[in-house]
C-alpha cells in the first residue's frame, strides 16, 4: 500500500526551539522536499507574520509537485489568512481534550465541536481541501473524539488527522483511535506523532498499520519539544522491515536522497544531527568494532540491516581501542599499504594504547604508525606545515601568514579572512588549491569540554579537482591551531590518495 508522506518540517519543524526561517530558506528547504519525494508539505502558519505569508506564497508560486498546505486554527481569520496566501489546501485544528479546552480555550466540548464544524464548512465554502486535526487527540475523551470526527466529516472535511500532539500515546492506543476515526469518518486518516517518550515513529507506523494513510513528518525529526516522527527513519522502516501478515508499504521518497536532504536542513535551521541517529546520524554507518568491522568485511549484511548507498551514504570504518586486525588491514588497504600479520598485530597493539588514553586514531595518524613499523613501505607526509602565524583584533582585518613544505618545495601563503581561522585557511587553500587544487569542502568546530580553556574539536572534509574526498580531525586548545591541523591532515590524506592513485594507474 501507498503511504502518503505529509511532510511538516517547515511549520512543525521550524516551532523547534531557536529555530527561524527566512522566506528564501524556507523556498529552498521547500524545493528540496519536493525533489525528496513529499507528497505535501505544510509550509508554515499563514496568520502568525508577514514573513510567513511571504514564504507560503514564494511556495506555492514555485510550481512544485507536492501539494502545499498552511496551518489555520479554526477562524475565518486564520483561513483568509491562508487564502490570501494562495493556498487551497488547509490543515485546520482545535483541541479536543479536556485539558486543553478548560486552562486553554476556556471552551465546552461542544463550543470546541462548533467552531471545528464552522471553520471545515468555512473552508469548503471557499473551494479549499480541508484537513481537519483534533489537537491532543490522543488525550481526549475517546467517545467525544469520535463524535468530533464523525460531524467534521458530515460538514464536508477531506482528511482527519490525528495528532499525538505531547507524544502521550503507545502503539497499541493510536491502533484503536485510527481505527475510531476511519469508522466514524469514513476519509482518509493521518497521524501526527511527537517524540516526547521516542515512540513518534513506532506510533506513525502502528498507525498505519491499523489502517492510516498517511503520516506527518520533519526531516530529522526536528518539532517542538523532542520533535516529530522522522521522515527518514518511518520511510526506511515502512520500506525495509518485515511486518508479516503481508503488510507492505511504499512511499513516493527517492531514498537515495534523504541523507543530503537531512545535512541541507541540518544546515539550513541550524540544528546538528545526533551522532547516533537511524539513517542519517554520522555513525549511523560506521563501524569499529573489531568483531563488527569483520563481520561487514565479510559481508555488509552481518552488521548493517540495509545498505548505506540506498540512502545516500557510504559506510566508514574507524579504528580505535575495539578495532581487530581485519578493520586495520582494511584501512591500510585502502592506502596501498599491506602489512603481515605480525606488523598489523603490532600496528594494532599501538592502536590499542592509544584508544586506552579515550582517543580515536584518525586514518592518517593510523597511517603514520604503520609508516613508523613498516620500513620497507615508508608512507610520506607529502605536506608539511613549516611556518604560521595569524594576527587578529579590532580595527583591523584578520590576515594569516602560512608557509608549507609540499614534497619538498617550500611554498608561502597569505589571505585575509573575516576571523583568523577564515584567513589561515585561505591562506593554505591559496597555496593547496594552485599545487593540488585542493578545497576545504566542509568545516565544523566543536567545543568538547567547558571553560575559557575547553579543548575544542576541529572536523574538515577536503575535496579535490579529481573527485577524491578525505575528512580529518584535530583536537587542541587553540582553535586556529587545531583548525589548521585538520586541514594539514586533510590535505595530507587527499594528496596520499591521488599519489597512490596514479601509482595504481602506472602500474
Ligand atoms: O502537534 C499538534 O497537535 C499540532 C497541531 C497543530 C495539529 O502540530
Ligand atoms: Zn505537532
Amino acid at each position: 500500500m501507498r503511504v502518503r508522506i505529509f511532510d511538516t518540517t517547515l511549520r512543525d519543524g521550524e516551532q523547534t526551539p531557536g529555530v527561524a526561517l527566512s522566506p528564501e530558506k524556507k523556498l529552498e528547504i521547500a524545493k528540496k522536499l519536493d525533489e525528496l519525494g513529499v507528497d505535501a508539505i505544510e509550509a508554515g502558519f499563514p496568520v502568525i507574520s508577514e514573513g510567513e505569508q511571504q514564504a507560503i506564497r514564494l511556495i506555492t508560486k514555485a510550481n512544485l509537485s507536492a501539494e502545499i498546505c498552511g496551518l489555520a486554527r479554526t477562524t475565518k481569520k486564520d483561513i483568509d489568512a491562508a487564502i490570501d496566501c494562495g493556498l487551497n489546501y488547509i490543515h485546520t485544528f482545535i483541541a479536543t481534550s479536556d485539558i486543553h479546552l478548560q486552562y486553554k480555550l476556556k471552551m465546552t466540548r461542544d463550543e470546541a465541536l462548533s467552531k471545528a464544524i464552522e471553520a471545515v464548512e468555512y473552508g469548503k465554502s471557499h473551494g479549499l481541501q480541508v484537513e481537519f486535526s483534533a489537537e491532543d487527540a490522543t488525550r481526549s475523551d475517546r467517545e467525544f473524539l469520535k463524535h468530533v470526527f464523525s460531524e467534521v466529516a458530515k460538514a464536508g472535511a477531506d482528511r482527519i488527522d490525528i495528532p499525538d500532539t505531547v507524544g502521550y500515546s503507545t502503539p497499541q492506543y493510536i491502533a484503536e483511535i485510527t481505527k475510531d476515526a476511519i469508522a466514524a469518518s469514513h476519509l482518509p486518516i493521518s497521524v501526527h506523532c511527537h517524540n516526547d517518550f521516542g515512540l513518534a515513529v513506532a506510533n506513525a507506523i502502528s498507525g498505519i498499520q491499523a489502517g492510516a494513510q498517511c503520516a506527518h513528518v520533519t526531516i530529522n525529526g526536528i518539532g517542538e519539544r523532542a520533535g516529530n516522527a522522522s521522515l527518514e527513519e518511518l520511510v526506511m522502516a515502512l520500506q525495509c522491515l518485515p511486518f508479516g501478515h503481508g503488510q507492505k508499504w511504499e512511499t513516493g521518497i527517492n531514498t537515495k536522497l534523504l541523507y543530503a536532504t537531512s545535512k541541507f536542513v541540518s544546515n539550513l535551521v541550524g540544528i546538528k544531527v545526533q551522532p547516533n541517529k537511524a539513517i542519517v546520524g554520522e555513525n549511523a554507518f560506521g563501524h569499529e568494532s573489531g568483531i563488527h568491522t569483520h563481520g561487514i568485511l565479510n559481508n555488509p549484511l552481518t552488521y548493517e540491516p540495509i545498505s548505506p548507498e540506498l540512502v545516500g551514504r557510504t559506510r566508514w570504518l574507524q579504528v580505535g581501542k575495539h578495532a581487530g586486525v581485519h578493520g586495520v588491514s582494511a584501512m591500510l588497504e585502502e592506502y596501498g599499504v599491506k602489512a603481515s600479520e605480525t606488523q598489523l598485530k603490532l600496528i594494532l597493539d599501538k592502536v590499542k594504547a592509544i584508544g586506552d588514553q579515550g582517543k580515536q586514531v584518525t586514518e592518517v595518524e593510523l597511517l603514520s604508525i604503520a609508516n613508523e613499523l613498516l620500513s620497507e613501505h615508508p608512507i610520506k607526509r607529502i605536506v608539511q606545515l613549516t611556518g604560521f602565524s595569524v594576527s587578529t583584533g579590532i580595527g583591523t582585518m584578520p590576515y594569516a601568514f602560512v608557509k608549507l613544505n609540499i614534497d619538498g618545495t617550500d611554498y608561502i601563503g597569505t589571505d585575509y579572512g573575516v576571523g583568523p581561522v577564515d584567513a589561515a585557511l585561505n591562506a593554505i587553500q591559496k597555496i593547496t588549491g594552485e599545487i593540488a587544487k585542493v578545497r576545504v569542502k566542509e568545516y565544523k568546530l566543536d567545543s568538547i569540554s567547558g571553560g575559557a580553556d575547553a579543548l575544542c574539536e576541529v572536523t574538515i572534509k577536503v575535496d579535490d579537482a579529481y573527485g577524491n574526498v578525505a575528512s580529518a580531525k584535530s583536537i587542541g586548545e587553540d582553535i586556529v591551531t587545531t583548525s589548521v591541523q585538520a586541514v594539514i591532515e586533510g590535505i595530507n590524506r587527499i594528496m596520499f590518495k591521488k599519489t597512490l592513485k596514479q601509482k595504481k594507474i602506472g602500474n
